[in-house]
């Protein structure tokens, strides 16, 4: 792939595009571990209800018609591409002549896009640091979708159209609060809702949320790779989790909680720097 400068970058034989080279970043990415617990968890359908209200969402916010053709969905900190598939899949047009939107998936950890792009081999996948000026084009994007994952909102203004979307998924304070202790996960923050609204007010104005609620039915392997799975898991003394594990019932009842929050951006003259 080559940019107006000059610049020229190999596509990695597993199919994602690496644009975080030189400096590279910070921030530490998720874990070869990490990346295979979420796939397990996710592909075992425990967050399907979440993955179907996305796609159900996300295909009305395409079908608005003051957003003009082609459209664009991008995934910010995509992880393995899961919930982009199910919102690409369900895209899928019925009529002839209908287009699929295309989609890009940023994320900072390699072993999640390699994932990705095995999933999502029609998507680009892009190794990234969201908290940086995004590889993107201004106004290029109908939705941007952000689930679980960093939020910069004025890079995420900047790449929206003029009427596109800005879909956040948080966890709710009682997501999977049966398990938090057996797990060793990090406690979630209380009153997400007015935080989350406060950290984009610069950039966005909220236009509707909703919540998805869901019992969960988890074997000591399913906990095994919750507590993998999020941030917890760099920090993870993978010896006692065995432990806490290996105490558990041969199912746990636990209950799923996300709210998925819908911005649009502030014209650009309203927007704060
Ligand atoms: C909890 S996971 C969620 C992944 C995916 N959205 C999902 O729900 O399955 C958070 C993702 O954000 C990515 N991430 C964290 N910090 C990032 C950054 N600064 N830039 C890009 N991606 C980042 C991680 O690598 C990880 O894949």
């Amino acid at each position: 792939m080559a940019c107006a400068g000059g610049h020229n970058f190999d596509i990695a034989r597993q199919g994602y595009l690496n644009l975080l080279t030189g400096h590279g970043t910070k921030f530490v990415p998720d874990t070869a571990a990490m990346v295979s617990a979420r796939d397990a968890f996710l592909d075992a359908g425990h967050y399907k209800p979440l993955s179907e209200a996305l796609a159900e969402l996300v295909g009305a916010l395409l079908a608005e018609p003051a957003l003009p053709s082609p459209k664009l969905i991008v995934d910010a900190g995509t992880g393995t591409g899961h919930y982009l598939h199910q919102v690409l899949a369900a895209c899928s047009p019925g009529s002839p002549g209908a287009r699929r939107p295309a989609a890009v998936g940023l994320d900072i950890s390699k072993f999640a896009l390699r994932r990705a792009a095995r999933r999502n081999p029609e998507a680009v996948n892009i190794v990234w640091d969201l908290w940086r000026e995004l590889p993107l084009g201004t106004a290029v994007a109908d939705v941007v979708l952000v689930i679980f994952a960093p939020r910069n909102a004025s890079e995420f203004a900047r790449i929206l159209k003029p009427g596109g979307s800005l879909v956040v998924v948080t966890p709710l304070p009682q997501h999977l609060a049966e398990i938090a202790a057996e797990a060793g996960m990090l406690g979630i923050q209380a009153d997400k809702e007015s935080a989350l609204t406060a950290s984009l007010a610069s950039h966005f104005v909220p236009t509707g949320s909703r919540e998805v609620v869901a019992t969960l039915q988890l074997s000591p392997a399913d906990v095994g790779h919750v507590a993998l799975m999020g941030p917890a898991g760099h920090h993870l003394d993978p010896e006692q989790l065995a432990e806490r594990l290996a105490r558990l019932p041969k199912l746990t009842t636990a209950t799923a909680a996300f709210r998925i929050s819908v911005f649009h951006p502030l014209p650009e003259t309203s927007r704060v720097s």
